[in-house]
Order: C-alpha cells, then sequence, then structure tokens
C-alpha cells in the first residue's frame, strides 16, 4: 500500500572535488538506488559544481564579498532536506577537506536530522572515513545511520553501465536507505511537535 506520508527530502552530499575524481561514478549509482523508491525525492548537492570559499567569517561578522552567493547555492537545500546522504572517499585514513569545509559552514542544517554513508577508497572502502564522520556529525546534533554502502578498492566494482555486478551490494544498498527513510521520518515528525532544542 503506498505511504500517505509527505516524501523525505533526501540530499546527497558528494565529498569529493578532486580533479579527475571517481565520485560521479559512485553517485550515480546512489541515484538509481534513490531512483527506485517512492517515498524519496533527491537533490545532489555537488561540492565541485557549487565549491564554498575555505575562509570562515569571524565571530558575528557577515561572511566576506561573494561568499554569500556561494552559500546561497547551498545552504537552502541542507535547510530543506529531511535526511542527507554523504558521498565520501578516503583521503588519508580520513574524509576530503572540501567535505568539513561544507560540514563547517552549517549548522542548524544538520539539526536532528539523519545522515547515511556511501563510501568508497582502496582497501578500506573509506570506512575510516565514515568513522571519522560519524563524530563530526555528532557534534552537529544529527544522527547517523549504523548501516553502509562501502566500496572497497572501487575502481574495479562498477562496470560500463554505472552497476556493480553484486546482490549483496544492492541488499546493503537497501537496508541502508530504509534505516534512513526510518529516522528521517521519525525525525521530521518530531521536529514538527517541537522545535530541537540544540
Ligand atoms: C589525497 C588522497 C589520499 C588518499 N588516501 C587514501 C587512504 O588513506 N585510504 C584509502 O583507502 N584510499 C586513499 N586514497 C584513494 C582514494 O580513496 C580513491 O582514489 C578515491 O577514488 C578518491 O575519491 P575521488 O576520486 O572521488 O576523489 C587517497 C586518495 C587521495 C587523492
Amino acid at each position: 500500500m503506498p505511504s500517505t506520508r509527505p516524501q523525505l527530502r533526501v540530499a546527497v552530499l558528494v565529498g569529493s572535488t578532486r580533479e579527475g575524481r571517481f565520485a560521479p561514478v559512485v553517485t550515480q549509482w546512489l541515484r538509481g538506488h534513490l531512483s527506485q523508491r517512492d517515498d524519496m525525492t533527491v537533490d545532489v548537492v555537488d561540492l565541485a559544481e557549487t565549491p564554498l570559499p575555505t575562509v570562515l567569517p569571524a565571530f558575528g561578522r557577515p561572511p566576506a564579498p561573494g561568499t554569500e552567493e556561494a552559500l546561497a547555492l547551498v545552504s537552502p537545500r541542507l535547510a530543506a532536506a529531511d535526511a542527507f546522504v554523504f558521498v565520501t572517499p578516503e583521503y588519508n585514513h580520513s574524509f576530503p577537506a572540501s567535505l568539513k569545509n561544507a560540514i563547517d559552514w552549517h549548522n542548524e542544517q544538520w539539526h536532528a536530522k539523519p545522515v547515511a554513508f556511501v563510501s568508497y577508497g582502496g582497501l578500506s572502502g573509506g570506512l575510516r572515513a565514515v568513522e571519522q564522520l560519524r563524530v563530526v556529525m555528532a557534534e552537529l546534533n544529527a544522527t547517523t545511520i549504523r548501516n553502509t554502502v562501502s566500496f572497497h578498492n572501487a575502481y574495479g566494482l562498477f562496470g560500463e553501465d554505472g552497476a556493480v555486478d553484486d546482490p549483496q551490494v544492492d541488499t546493503a544498498a537497501k537496508a541502508l536507505l530504509d534505516q534512513l527513510a526510518w529516522w528521517a521520518h521519525a525525525l521530521r515528525d518530531a521536529r514538527a511537535l517541537s522545535p530541537y532544542a540544540a
């Protein structure tokens, strides 16, 4: 039976801005899974397409000229989201500076919202990046989803059509998005009942 609840707005945050990055392959794979769901609408926030400055303003001071325009392309989309999926590689046992920069520019946009992770990298599949992101997002009053999808030695896993020939990956993606939906509904309902006390 189709759900009567309003669709969840899911923002996919693409963390890598590296030239020649692999991120679009993983993001396209994720979009394929999200497109199969009738409970979610998707907004892909690609930090390579909407770069943010790396100089934060002094406390209590407005952003530097030009900064507001850059933020306007990102911040309202994060604010509108009910849930997030971060697509992150692993850089030096952590996540990219571009992703941390986007996280740090924002605060209440993350509050009382769930964050799921799709990671990729070498042998570790980006799992060390994910574990560090959990600590960061806890500080921002977000809830991180237990399950992950991680692509280990990612370059060899995707076919010409962008698909991954492994049913376990599809199962993992469904579990991830099901958990994200549960938390997103619960937290959206809770935020509607009373503002989150950060
Ligand atoms: C600066 C840098 C550091 C990296 N460090 C790691 C690492 O610590 N562990 C790992 O498994 N892969 C590491 N890699 C491999 C990346 O995870 C892999 O190349 C991935 O495709 C990068 O994502 P991107 O192509 O979307 O930027 C590193 C890559 C770069 C560019």
